[in-house]
């Protein structure tokens, strides 16, 4: 099929990446033209694994390219993503600005009885569908001066339910796919272009075999707006296990009980099950707390008061506060202190630095007057672009951080840091505390080397 997907960012770029390997047409438009020139000499503007040789073979067979303007492609396609972003506001309210500026663009440039499904793949607020659908009417009557003719477009709901990290592998993998529409026409056209993942017919990429036992992808399909929800909901809940893991923590600390046992034990439990029960500095990242707030005011438009929602984001900001705290426990003034930090990003596989707890809690120590170093594998960069002029160090390894540092925080848990020894890590500590908020290192070996550990919970 040919496909325009506006927005090349983490769900837009991978996205199409996925269909062009497919065999689909695909056409990438961003309005950010360095973005685009990277895209089109096959240099991914993100990290995400497999994506470099994907963008490159897709690139190189011509099933993929990118422009800042669409010309003739959303005139011809059949179906066209929304994959724009869409930010919180200052009250929590999604930004919908970006998906209106691309939904009249749109509309603008489609032919009259074109028979176009115009799919929503960003989150947004329950109910808007409608919205697209009027915003695409808008920009179709300001470029032919009358409304578009029944036919021309139909406007449908596939949210996104792909990790950072593992973007590629989750598109070519998914756990379902969400189709939400009310023409029958439309969900078949979606249903059709989706019919290699949803079939798993498909060869998979070297770099990504298909996981054990996976024969086929669950389809739901449903109206729009219950495919709206259920990205809310899925978002929602998984910050409410990571926040419920972060409670019990606190009480296993202060009872003297082992949240990783703790939460292995009730993992065992299928109505409970193993994932997402890890404690920690909480949930950060470009889509939890902003999905969240989200939810929290359409409740409250709504006259309902969401508890459980308020309860899940703020022991998330506690957790953030509650590093710090445990370095004053430690090293009491935390002025002229030198701090390595270790991991930047939210979490492990990305350089996204968006809502990373890492950010709240530098800046903290940088109003404390604290030194802070740095270090991380793929983040760095960002940090440096985004924040150019916060007053911290970088670090060329995980050591050369911790050299001559009163305490090292582990903020996220890659692997690279889980290698290196404890003992060599004591070695160049000016004092041994250590406050491992992703619970990586084992708090019985730092106590046999006379190591001031604090994790989370044990
Ligand atoms: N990142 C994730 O893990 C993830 C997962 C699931 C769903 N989502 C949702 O998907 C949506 C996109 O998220 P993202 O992380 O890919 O965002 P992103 O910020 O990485 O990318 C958005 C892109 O849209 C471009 N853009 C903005 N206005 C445009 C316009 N008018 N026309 C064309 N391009 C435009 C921006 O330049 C940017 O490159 C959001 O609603 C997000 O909540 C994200």
């Amino acid at each position: 099929m040919n496909i325009a997907v506006f927005g090349a960012g983490y769900v837009g770029l991978v996205t199409g990446a996925v269909l062009a390997d497919l065999g689909h047409k695909v056409s990438l438009i961003d309005v950010d033209h360095h973005k685009v020139e990277q895209i089109n000499c096959s240099q991914p503007p993100i990290y995400e694994f497999a994506l470099d040789s994907l963008l490159h073979r897709v690139i190189s067979s011509n099933a993929l390219y990118a422009r800042t303007e669409p010309s003739g492609e959303v005139g011809q396609a059949e179906v066209i993503f929304i994959a724009v972003g869409t930010p919180s506001l200052n009250d929590g309210a999604p930004d919908l600005e970006s998906v209106h500026q691309a939904a009249v663009t749109i509309g603008q440039h489609l032919t009259p009885l074109q028979n176009c499904v115009i799919v929503n793949k960003a989150t947004v607020p329950i109910g808007s569908a409608n919205l697209v659908e009027m915003w695409i009417d808008d920009g179709f009557t300001q470029a032919n001066g009358q409304p578009a003719p029944e036919g021309t477009f139909s406007v449908a709901s596939n949210p996104e339910f792909l990790r950072e990290g593992r973007a590629v592998h989750d598109t070519f993998y998914p756990d379902r796919i969400v189709l939400g529409a009310e023409n029958p026409a439309a969900l078949e056209r979606l249903t059709s272009l989706y019919r290699p993942i949803l079939e798993q017919s498909f060869e998979p990429p070297h770099q990504l075999p298909r996981p054990q036992g996976l024969k086929a992808v669950p389809v739901v399909t449903t109206d729009r707006l219950s495919a709206e929800m259920i990205k809310y909901a899925a978002n929602a809940f998984l910050s409410t296990k990571i926040s419920f893991a972060n409670e019990m923590a606190n009480i296993c600390e202060r009872v003297g009980a082992d949240i990783n046992t703790v939460m292995s034990g009730i993992g065992l439990d299928n109505r409970i099950g193993p994932q997402f029960l890890n404690a920690g500095v909480g949930w950060g990242g470009s889509c939890f707390g902003k999905d969240l707030s989200a939810l929290i005011h359409t409740a409250r438009e709504y006259g309902y008061e969401p508890r459980l929602l308020d309860s899940t984001r703020e022991v998330n900001n506690q957790q953030r506060r509650s590093v710090i705290k445990r370095l004053q426990d430690e090293l009491k003034t935390i002025k002229g202190r030198r701090i390595a930090i270790w991991g930047l990003a939210f979490k492990p596989g990305t350089d996204d630095l968006r809502d990373a707890p890492s950010l709240n809690i530098i800046q903290e120590l940088i109003h404390l007057n604290a030194r802070v170093i740095v270090f991380d594998p793929v983040a760095m960069d960002n940090m440096h672009r985004q924040f150019p002029d916060w007053d911290i160090r970088y670090a060329p390894g995980p050591l050369e951080a911790v050299d001559g540092a009163h305490a090292l925080v582990v903020l996220t848990e890659w692997d690279i840091f889980r290698q290196v020894p404890l003992k060599d890590i004591v070695n160049r500590l000016e004092s041994p505390v250590i406050i491992d908020a992703r619970n990586i290192f084992d708090p019985a070996l730092a106590r046999r080397l006379s190591i001031r550990y604090r994790g989370i919970g044990r």
